[in-house]
């Protein structure tokens, strides 16, 4: 299927049929998500991927009882880091220099770069810095599961602090910023599945100069 096709055919579904989604897909969803992009490439933040049906059940109240969280395959979780100190900029030096095959001292200048910015921003500002960049691998998520034909649904709809508790995230200095559920629509019983899709208007959305 062409990307825009996908994209049309993708919605943001309300009720998933409980049908298991083949591993591979899983997979290729979830590396789609770690090759999105983050400012500096920093990626502040942990993909949580949920499949076992006791935790998805200790979830669905923590999302106000949305039933995808249930009748989908599994629920991905944005959790951000709390704090972003030099220590994970030394951690990401690291990766570079591994996986670059080039010496960690050569990039001094860079983490002092990242460590400068990041101490321009109160830690309210770093917060949100870093649930953006949570937000960018959301939507690589989205299209890599449109173009796997795996439904989404992508989910704020929930009470951050519960679904922490549930997953223990506040130990790990985490906390959740945006959720997804990966399954298949129950076309018979969802009422939008043939809705049409509502976007602004080109000529309203997009300015040509
Ligand atoms: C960040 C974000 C949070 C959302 N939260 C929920 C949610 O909690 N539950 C839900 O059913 N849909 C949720 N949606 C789905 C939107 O309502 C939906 O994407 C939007 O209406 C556009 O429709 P479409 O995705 O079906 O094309 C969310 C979407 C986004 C991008």
């Amino acid at each position: 299927m062409k990307l825009l096709d996908a994209l049309q055919w993708r919605y943001a579904v309300k009720k998933m049929n409980g049908t298991k989604i083949p591993t591979e897909k899983l997979d290729t969803i979830i590396e789609a998500t770690r090759l999105a992009p983050s400012a500096f490439g920093l990626t502040p933040y942990t993909i949580i991927v949920v499949e076992d049906d006791e935790t998805r059940k200790k979830l669905q109240p923590a999302f106000y009882n949305q039933s995808q969280v249930v009748d989908g395959s599994a629920v991905i979780i944005f959790a951000v880091w709390n704090t972003i100190s030099e220590k994970e900029v030394a951690e990401y030096m690291q990766d570079i220099a591994d996986q670059r095959g080039v010496p960690v001292d050569s990039l001094k200048d860079f983490s002092g770069y990242i460590n400068g910015s990041l101490k321009n921003l109160t830690p309210e500002q770093a917060r949100v810095w870093a649930d953006k960049q949570a937000y960018i691998a959301l939507g690589f998520s989205l299209v890599a599961a449109a173009a796997e034909q795996i439904d989404a649904t992508p989910m704020e709809g929930f009470a951050p602090d519960a679904v922490d508790e549930v997953l223990g995230l506040k130990a790990m200095g985490l906390h959740s910023a945006v959720a997804l559920t990966l399954g298949y629509r129950d076309a018979a019983n969802d009422y939008l599945v043939n809705a049409k899709k509502v976007r602004r208007a080109h000529s309203k959305l997009i300015i040509k100069k």
